[in-house]
């Protein structure tokens, strides 16, 4: 006892001494081969094109996104998921590129493939907003209103001929009610039980998507609340979830991560398959921009919010910057 009442009998900062003391002690590591590459493949351009909105994205040619996806294997980490885009000219309102076995998307999944082997898993968006030219990620009926059933249809064929492209994965992001089942179904059909669904279950219409528009050259006019999950709402990702499990999914995500990491971790309480969770376009770039006004330090702020979505409960983690944290971690291990 002192005049000021008694010591502290517990003193949690032992366990906080040195950097040898947190390390041992940490809850949460980040490993390359929890990581997923999301690419983009430009089709008709002879250079990459930097993505303004994201500063150290491009939109990939064929050669250096082969040259990616090696890179992405040397580093560790487990998987590239890839988005067309097409040339301008090719979008239709059906968004017939998307099914085109010679279309873009399907161009870059034979070249990965070719590259990779089985050594990276090649995921397939599987969505129709890149291709369509009015940037839904459906068919529109009379009225200009998404088609749910008739999108689906549009979904099983693209399911189908990414599988024959060679995805591993398809990654259906279209939030269409009954996707998960009608893709399972579609790719059973053509012998295909191989091939993996990794279901965008919770997947918010968010404003931080915005830098990706620019990444996709989205033609999207109007929103896609008609479709994507109210950001108030949590309770219906669970619903969503039931739904995509009942329905075939082998892994579910949650996206956007960072402001949806209440969601994430109900969600990972509730499932026992792989949850990953997708640190989107604005997620990046708002760190890169702080970063970039010298506002904030790059490297911690990158490596805390991928710490954040993990201990919230994802396994895997998409995310732009998996190959350089890929390579950073296997320089140092504890980077974090
Ligand atoms: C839809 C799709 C989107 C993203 C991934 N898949 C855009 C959208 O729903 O508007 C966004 C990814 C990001 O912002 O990084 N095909």
């Amino acid at each position: 006892m002192t005049k000021y009442g008694s010591f502290p009998g517990t003193r949690p900062r032992r366990l906080r001494t040195t950097p040898v003391m947190r390390r041992m002690v940490a809850e949460t590591r980040l490993h390359p081969a929890d990581l997923i590459l999301p690419a983009f493949i430009r089709e008709g351009v002879s250079e990459p094109v930097p993505v303004a909105a994201m500063p150290g994205v491009v939109q990939h040619t064929r050669d250096s996104l082969k040259k990616a996806a090696l890179e992405a294997v040397e580093a560790g980490i487990s998987a590239i998921m890839l988005f067309g885009v097409p040339e301008e000219a090719k979008k239709d309102a059906q968004g017939t590129v998307g099914t085109d076995p010679d279309g873009i998307l399907q161009v870059a999944l034979r070249d990965v493939r070719a590259e990779v082997g089985d050594d990276l898993l090649v995921m397939s968006d599987l969505c129709l907003d890149e291709f369509t030219d009015h940037g839904h990620c459906g068919v529109l009926d009379a009225e200009g209103r998404v088609d749910n059933d008739a999108t689906l249809e549009r979904y099983a064929e693209m399911a189908q001929v990414q599988a024959d492209a060679g995805a591993h994965v398809v990654g259906p992001s279209g939030m269409m009610d009954g996707q998960i089942g009608v893709v399972r179904d579609a790719l059973d059909q053509i012998g295909r039980e191989d091939v993996a669904i990794l279901a965008y279950t919770a997947k918010y219409s968010s404003a931080f998507y915005g830098p990706f528009r620019e990444a996709v050259a989205s033609s999207l006019q109007g929103d896609r609340k008609t479709y994507q999950q109210d950001p108030a709402n949590w309770r219906e990702s669970l619903r969503e979830l039931e739904l995509d499990l009942t329905e075939g999914a082998d892994m579910v995500m949650v996206k956007p991560a960072g402001p949806y990491l209440d969601v994430l971790a109900r969600v990972a309480d509730a499932v026992d398959v792989p949850v990953a969770a997708y640190q989107i376009s604005g997620e990046y770039s708002m760190i890169e921009a702080a970063a970039e006004k010298g506002w904030i330090d790059r490297d911690r702020a990158i490596f805390e919010s991928l710490t954040g979505i993990k201990r919230a409960g994802a396994r895997n983690i998409l995310t732009y910057w998996a190959t350089e944290v890929a390579q950073k971690l296997r320089r140092s291990p504890f980077t974090s």
